[in-house]
């Protein structure tokens, strides 16, 4: 008679440092040569949360994502995504890692010579064993969660920049993500396109359980969408809050701006928009000190003028 084998043990979840954090960011710093870009950043995701992150061009958005993603090394500080630091991981364990996240890029990064199927696939076929006609089918799956189904085999260069964003998220989630990561999905796209993108975003995340790390300048679509906001500058995390906190600071008046702590009036001008405020003044005082200094580097060394006194 065969004796049944007892079903083998559930395998625990991959250890993360605590329950909720599925990325965490420690000390975090970047430098492309001598530009320091990220100074020191810390930072937690936590499971099942829209984390939308706000900053200035340039203050390294997208730099931050491609660290988390392991796409690049820092020059210092450690990154675990589940648990796992991403620096001492080998490419095996990346693999099996890159398989929980799925990326919608800036530009949405479609391969130009694919069909919109073949774009969606591609992770599949990369990154599992799974059958052509099992691909075929997700593939499907992924393109009507997106609204794209009916255009799968055109070509990017046949559908428009709303339609590439969508094809780029389908191919984000070919593989059923723990994880997405998003770098402006809405930029460049109209009111509606972009409140559709958001709600899709809102879908996966609250219906799929799905954990989104979102780069936005579209302050609608973040105040919609986010459950925490962060706010980088100078390198670092200005401040990290629930969305109703950065609700209460964009909707303060001017007079009760005035004595908001430093942060929360440099957090308060970028979400607005205004035109004055803490940045522009910083801005014109550093361009100022600059100028000056620039001024005085070709004087020379000793006083020309010798004193009479
Ligand atoms: N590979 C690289 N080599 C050198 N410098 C880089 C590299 N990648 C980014 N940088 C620099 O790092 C800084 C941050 O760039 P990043 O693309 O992260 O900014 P961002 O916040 O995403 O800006 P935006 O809002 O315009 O997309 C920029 O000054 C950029 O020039
Ligand atoms: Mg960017």
């Amino acid at each position: 008679m065969n004796v049944p084998t007892p079903p083998s043990q559930p395998t625990a979840a991959p250890s993360a440092p605590d329950h909720e954090t599925v990325i965490e960011v420690d000390d975090l710093l970047m430098q492309f040569g001598p530009q320091t870009v990220l100074a020191g950043l810390d930072l937690k995701v936590r499971r099942g949360e829209t984390l939308v992150i706000m900053g200035g061009s340039g203050c390294g958005k997208s730099t931050l994502l491609r660290l988390m993603i392991g796409a690049i090394t820092p020059t210092r500080g450690k990154i675990r995504l589940f648990g796992e630091d991403i620096a001492v991981a080998g490419e095996t364990e990346l693999d099996a890692l890159r398989r929980r996240f799925g990326i919608l890029f800036q530009s949405a990064a479609l391969y130009q010579s694919m069909s919109i199927a073949e774009n969606v696939a591609l992770p599949m076929r990369e990154l599992t064993n799974l059958p052509e006609d099992l691909i075929d089918l997700q593939v499907k799956m992924k393109l009507e969660a997106v609204g794209l189904r009916e255009h799968a085999d055109k070509f990017p260069a046949q559908i428009s920049g709303g339609m590439k964003k969508r094809a780029g998220l389908a191919r984000a989630l070919a593989l059923d993500p723990e994880i997405i990561f998003y770098d402006e999905p809405s930029a460049g796209l109209d009111p509606v396109t972009s409140a559709e993108i958001d709600q899709l975003i809102l879908t996966l995340t609250k219906k799929l359980g799905v954990t989104s790390v979102v780069v936005t300048h579209e302050m609608d679509s973040a105040f919609t969408i986010a459950d925490r906001m962060v706010m980088l500058d100078k390198g670092r995390c200005l401040k990290i809050a629930k969305r109703e906190e950065y609700e209460r600071i964009r909707t303060t008046t001017k007079e009760e701006a005035a004595m908001l702590p430093e942060d929360d009036r440099i957090v308060r001008q970028f979400i607005r928009g205004d035109a004055y405020g803490p940045i522009t003044d910083r801005r014109t005082l550093t361009s100022y000190a600059d100028d000056l200094m620039g001024l005085l580097a070709p004087l020379p060394a000793s006083p020309s003028i010798t004193p009479t006194r």
